[in-house]
C-alpha cells in the first residue's frame, strides 16, 4: 500500500437482511455505501436510529460477511474472507460497543476480558496478562483491579475496558459503535478524552458512529451523514458543519441544541416532515415509504422533505462532489449552496 492509498475503501456496501417476522419484507439495511478512512483519521458516522450504522460497522470488522459491494483494508480485499483467512487481520480491526456493560463477559475477570483477543492470536497466558496490566494503566484503570469482575466498575470504567480490550493487539483501525451514548455526559467527556489520547499515541483511526451530530463534532476529522442505508452528505467537519448542504443533515444540525440561548432564539430551524423513520417502527416491519423495508424509486427522504420536487419521486439521487473536485458530497437534486 502506498500511503496515498487509505487505509480502509469501503464501496458500493450492502446488506440486505430476511424480515424478522413471517412475511415481512427484507430489510435493506445498508444500500449502497461508500466511504473511505485513512491511517490515523476519524470519519464520523451519524443518523439516526436504524439507518444502518452498526450494520456498516459489524460489515467492515466482518463481523457480518456483506450482500454485496466490498470492503478493502490496507488494500486487501476482505468482505468475503472466510473466518480462518480473517484470524491474523482481527490484530488490526477491532471494535468497541455502545453499551459497556453487555459487550463484557460478567464471568470473566478483568484480565480475562483484556487479554482474550491476545490469546486468540497465540500469546501465551503470562505474557497476555502482562500486557493486560500495562492496558489497564494506558486507559487509566488501576492494574491491581485486574482480577475484578466487570460489575464492579462503573460504565465509563467498564468502557475503558472495553476500550483496553480493543487496543490488546495493537489496532490500526477500531469501528467504535456509540462508544460514549451509554454513559452520563461527564463520564463521556472522559472516554472522548482518551480515546483522542490513544489516537495520538498510537495512530489509531477510527470509524466512530454517533446518533447525533453533537458527539462528532469534537472527535472527527471527517463526517459522513447515514439516512435510511445510504450516505446523503459527507465532507471535512468543518465544511458540513458550517454549511450543511442535505435537508436531512440541516434537520440534524438545527435540532442540536446550543448553550448560548441568544444564538439559539436567532438561529433558523429545519424541520422534515412528518415522524421520524423507523426508531419508533418494529424492526422488519412493512413500514411506511421512509422504512428500509421498503425502496420506492426517487430520494428515499422524499415523504418527509420540505424541498421535494417532482424529479425526487422518479430519480434516485446519487453522492456527487458539490463542485469539481471538491471533498464535500451530497445525494440530493436540490442542495443548499456548500
Ligand atoms: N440481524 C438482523 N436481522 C434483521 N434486521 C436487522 C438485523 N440487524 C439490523 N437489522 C435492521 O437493519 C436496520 C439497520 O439496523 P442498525 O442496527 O444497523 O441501525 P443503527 O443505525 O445502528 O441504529 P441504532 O442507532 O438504533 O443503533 C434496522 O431496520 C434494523 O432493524
Ligand atoms: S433529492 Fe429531493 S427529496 Fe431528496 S433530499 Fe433532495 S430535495 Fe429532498
Ligand atoms: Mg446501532
Amino acid at each position: 500500500m502506498t500511503s496515498a492509498e487509505p487505509l480502509l475503501s469501503v464501496r458500493d456496501l450492502r446488506m440486505t437482511f430476511p424480515g424478522r417476522r413471517r412475511a415481512a419484507a427484507p430489510v435493506r439495511a445498508v444500500d449502497g455505501v461508500t466511504f473511505d478512512v485513512a491511517a490515523g483519521e476519524t470519519l464520523g458516522l451519524v443518523g439516526e436510529s436504524g439507518c444502518g450504522k452498526s450494520t456498516t460497522g459489524r460489515l467492515i470488522v466482518r463481523l457480518l460477511e456483506p450482500t454485496a459491494g466490498s470492503v478493502t483494508y490496507d488494500g486487501r480485499d476482505i468482505s468475503h474472507l472466510s473466518q480462518r483467512a480473517l484470524k491474523p487481520l482481527r490484530k488490526d480491526l477491532q471494535m468497541v460497543f455502545q453499551d459497556p456493560h453487555s459487550s463484557l463477559n460478567p464471568r470473566q475477570t478483568v484480565a480475562r476480558i483484556i487479554a482474550d483477543p491476545l490469546l486468540v492470536q497465540g500469546t501465551p497466558a503470562g505474557k497476555a496478562r502482562t500486557r493486560a496490566a500495562e492496558l489497564m494503566e494506558l486507559v487509566g484503570l488501576i492494574p491491581e483491579h485486574l482480577d475484578r469482575y466487570p460489575h464492579e466498575f462503573s460504565g465509563g470504567q467498564a468502557q475503558r475496558i472495553g476500550i483496553a480490550r480493543a487496543l490488546a493487539t495493537g489496532p490500526r483501525l477500531i469501528v467504535a459503535d456509540e462508544p460514549v451514548s451509554a454513559l452520563d455526559v461527564s463520564v463521556q467527556a472522559q472516554v472522548v478524552n482518551l480515546m483522542e489520547r490513544l489516537q495520538h499515541e498510537l495512530g489509531l483511526a477510527y470509524l466512530f458512529i454517533a446518533h447525533d451530530l453533537s458527539v462528532v463534532k469534537r472527535v472527527c476529522d471527517r463526517v459522513a451523514v447515514m439516512y435510511l442505508g445510504r450516505i446523503v452528505e459527507t465532507g471535512p467537519k468543518e465544511q458540513v458543519y458550517a454549511a450543511p448542504a442535505h435537508p436531512y443533515t440541516r434537520a440534524l444540525l438545527s435540532a442540536v441544541p446550543v448553550p448560548d440561548p441568544a444564538v439559539e432564539r436567532a438561529r433558523e430551524r429545519v424541520s422534515l416532515l412528518g415522524e421520524p423513520s423507523q426508531s419508533s417502527r418494529p424492526p422488519g416491519r412493512r413500514g411506511g415509504p421512509d422504512s428500509p423495508a421498503v425502496h420506492p424509486p426517487g430520494c428515499a427522504l422524499r415523504p418527509r422533505c420540505p424541498k421535494a420536487q417532482g424529479i425526487c419521486r422518479t430519480d434516485t439521487p446519487v453522492l456527487r462532489a458539490v463542485e469539481p473536485g471538491a471533498a464535500r458530497q451530497v445525494a440530493c437534486h436540490f442542495p443548499e449552496a456548500a
